[in-house]
């Protein structure tokens, strides 16, 4: 057994509920000894919510030598401060997505983790669970051949959304940025890196506040950067993939990733959840759902809350806190993360110059050992195997 990594989640908003019961009760790696958060009453209501030791300010987390991993679960707009604050004081980093809001800011912290020796691990972590790995399975034993082009779809009013989760009226809060990454991180994880990206794109709307009774006197905003983006998406093992996102529709996803290969099609279930079927189809035969071959399907173990939709965030974590113990690279990495803010800010680039934008980053990710399970009997599973094997 590994010796655990003292963590301390720092963002106390919506996405902590389900990081911290995950990180507390799910990963015998991690010891979640504090939370902090700019406003420290929001820390003391989840340490008393869920258990945990120790509320601490932001400064205290950073000059405590005890803590090894700071989780960071801020907005987006406000990880590149933070990131940096942490691996200055020498503390590991994972964060929620995206890395930053720019590509320069995430070059300036990869270069400052590296310069360190640190690790710093970027989300979306739904690529390490059961749909999107038991996919990738599915494309590394051959199941359909050469992958020749894919589809990626994913629509919802985001202006909307924005009058509950305020923080996406700000940078990093349009649809592609907030769920297109899911998509894109899917893709990576399947298909590898990208080498070249086209795009057009459209503004979000102005938006009026909807919602009967909320913020009545709020002024109307306009979420920046491209809400829609139409992209072609080349990657290095030559695969050609149609993107779609439209944040300026309705809220009834109509969400696709589908992969056509030299033998087959990969119909990939909804990149933003743990448990999303994976099917096949091959020509003449009824479409078949493969059985997941790998846990972390997003279902609850422990005590039901009401964010157990959210699933098995923190595997990436997790996952990354084996890595430092064993002194391998971790499977979100920060180049992943990297790549997948390369790509997204290459489609704003692309669509508002009309050029064909290369992708410079790279990075590699292994896929988890399959044969683990979330559960495999008597409320017990054996998943974490999958992380501790490397
Ligand atoms: N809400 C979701 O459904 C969801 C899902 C997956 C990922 N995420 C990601 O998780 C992150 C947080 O999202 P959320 O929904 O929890 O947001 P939130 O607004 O509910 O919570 C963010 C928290 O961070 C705190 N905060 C803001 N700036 C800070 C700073 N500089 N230092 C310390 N604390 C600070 C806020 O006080 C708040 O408690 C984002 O990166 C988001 O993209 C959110």
């Amino acid at each position: 057994m590994e010796r655990k990594v003292t963590t301390a989640v720092v963002g106390c908003g919506m996405i902590s509920n389900i990081y911290i019961k995950n990180l507390k009760n799910l990963f015998s790696i991690i010891d979640l000894v504090a939370v902090a958060n700019r406003n420290r009453a929001a820390a003391e209501q989840k340490a008393a919510e869920y258990g945990i030791e120790r509320v601490m300010s932001i400064d205290e987390v950073a000059a405590d030598p005890a803590i090894e991993l700071v989780i960071c679960l801020t907005p987006a707009y406000a990880h590149y401060d933070l990131i940096k604050r942490m691996l200055e004081a020498g503390k590991h980093v994972w964060t929620e997505k995206t890395m930053t809001v720019t590509v320069e800011q995430a070059r300036e912290l990869v270069a400052l983790a590296d310069a360190k020796g640190l690790y710093l691990g970027v989300a979306p972590d739904t690529v390490l669970g059961a749909g999107t790995q038991t996919a990738r399975r599915a494309l590394d034993t051959g199941m359909i051949g050469e992958v020749s082009s894919g589809i990626a779809v994913i629509n919802r009013n985001q202006s909307l959304n924005a009058e509950v989760f305020t923080f996406l009226r700000g940078n990093g809060g349009s649809l592609p940025y907030d769920v297109g990454i899911y998509y894109i991180g899917t893709l990576l994880c399947l298909l590898g890196p990208v080498a070249q990206v086209h795009a057009f794109g459209a503004p979000a709307r102005r938006h009026e506040p909807e919602f009967l009774f909320r913020n009545a006197e709020e002024e109307p905003w306009t979420i920046p950067g491209s809400n829609v983006i139409s992209a072609s998406l080349r990657f290095v093992s030559g695969a050609l993939v149609s993107v779609h996102f439209d944040g300026n529709t309705v809220n009834a996803e109509q969400h696709s990733l589908t992969l056509f290969g030299s033998r087959g099609i990969l119909r990939v279930g909804d990149p933003d959840k743990f448990n999303s079927p994976v099917s096949l189809i091959y020509a003449g035969q009824p479409e078949c759902v493969l059985p997941f071959t790998h846990g972390y399907d997003g279902r609850n173990t422990v005590d039901a809350t009401p964010f157990d939709f959210y699933g098995h965030r923190g595997v990436g974590a997790a996952e990354m806190a084996y890595a430092i113990r064993q002194g391998r690279p971790n499977r979100c990495s920060k180049e992943y993360g990297l790549h997948c803010l390369e790509i997204l800010e290459a489609m704003e680039r692309s669509a508002a110059t009309g050029e064909t934008v290369a992708i410079e980053s790279r990075f590699e990710m292994k896929p988890l050992k399959p044969g683990y399970y979330s559960s495999v009997g008597f409320g017990r599973g054996d998943a974490e195997r999958s992380l501790a094997e490397g």
